[in-house]
């Protein structure tokens, strides 16, 4: 299933209030909004999406902040900080998840900002594309694939599953403003399927997950944002994720790391 994306609006000489203004109107319709050509500071970028909710730090933790707003995770490679296993400076791929997956109430937007695209030599899917799942249309999917236990696939995304915090909670939950039966609130966290996997390989909550996050790229855009390309998402029906990046190369003149550098912002 091909998810399209509303076109961009381009940032070019539209002031922030405009800017604003056409990104609420693409967001009421299809729950994201796309800018190209957008070019600010830290302080700017803060100023933007404060319109659109609080920003949020990183369960106050600071790694990986921007040093001028630690609101803004600064997602891009750092040799020693990936060697820490620290997930803003790695590379490599990210599964699809959701912003914040484990706060109450659900942050209701997530904003990337690409700030410099970083390198772009290698084949589709190896450059650090983005990936963003419409939820709604997984379960449509899932419809389609699984007719028969469709039923109680609903049932377990909506009951409460452990969470890697200790907390249990549904994977999916109703929204108020909900469009259609398969529209539901999603949280998914990056690593859930795998601490499910190690408390119980059977438990129907595992398997409703996989499905789930097996599904997620197939009703999901693929694209690359290039430098200046700013998403805005609606954190309970969009995923994110990204492809296999790499961080560091050795060539004739050394060592060089990847000059990509996404800023990330979770609006509560
Ligand atoms: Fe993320």
């Amino acid at each position: 299933m091909d998810i399209t994306l509303p076109e961009p609006i381009y940032a070019g000489e539209l002031s922030q209030a405009e800017l604003v203004g056409a990104a609420r109107r693409t967001l009421r319709e299809h729950h994201l909004a796309r800018i190209s050509g957008y070019r600010a500071t830290a302080t700017q970028f803060i100023a933007f999406v404060s319109e659109f909710g609080y920003p949020l730090t990183y369960y106050g933790d600071t790694a990986g902040s921007h040093p001028d707003h630690q609101a803004i995770h600064r997602v891009r490679y750092e040799h020693d900080g990936s060697e820490r296993g620290e997930l803003h400076a790695s590379d490599g791929p990210l599964t699809v998840h959701s912003a914040q997956s484990l706060r109450d109430p659900r942050p209701p937007y997530f904003c990337m900002y690409m700030v410099d695209a970083g390198w772009q030599d290698r084949a589709f899917g190896l450059n650090g594309e983005s990936i963003l799942t419409r939820w709604e249309k997984v379960f449509e999917l899932i419809g389609v694939s699984h007719p028969h236990e469709f039923e109680q696939l609903r049932a377990a995304v909506t009951a409460e599953i452990p969470f890697p915090d200790g907390v249990s909670r549904a994977l999916a939950y109703p929204l108020p403003d909900q469009a259609g039966p398969n529209d539901l609130g999603i949280r998914l966290k990056y690593d859930l399927l795998d601490y499910l996997r190690g408390l119980d390989a059977d438990s129907p909550g595992y398997r409703a997950v996989s499905l789930v996050a097996e599904t997620a790229p197939l009703a999901a855009w693929h694209g690359q944002l290039r430098s200046g390309d700013l998403v805005l998402i609606d954190n309970d029906r969009w995923g994110h994720g990204r492809h296999e990046v790499s961080g560091r190369r050795v060539g004739p003149n050394g060592r060089s790391d990847n000059p990509r550098e996404l800023w990330s912002v979770t609006l509560g």
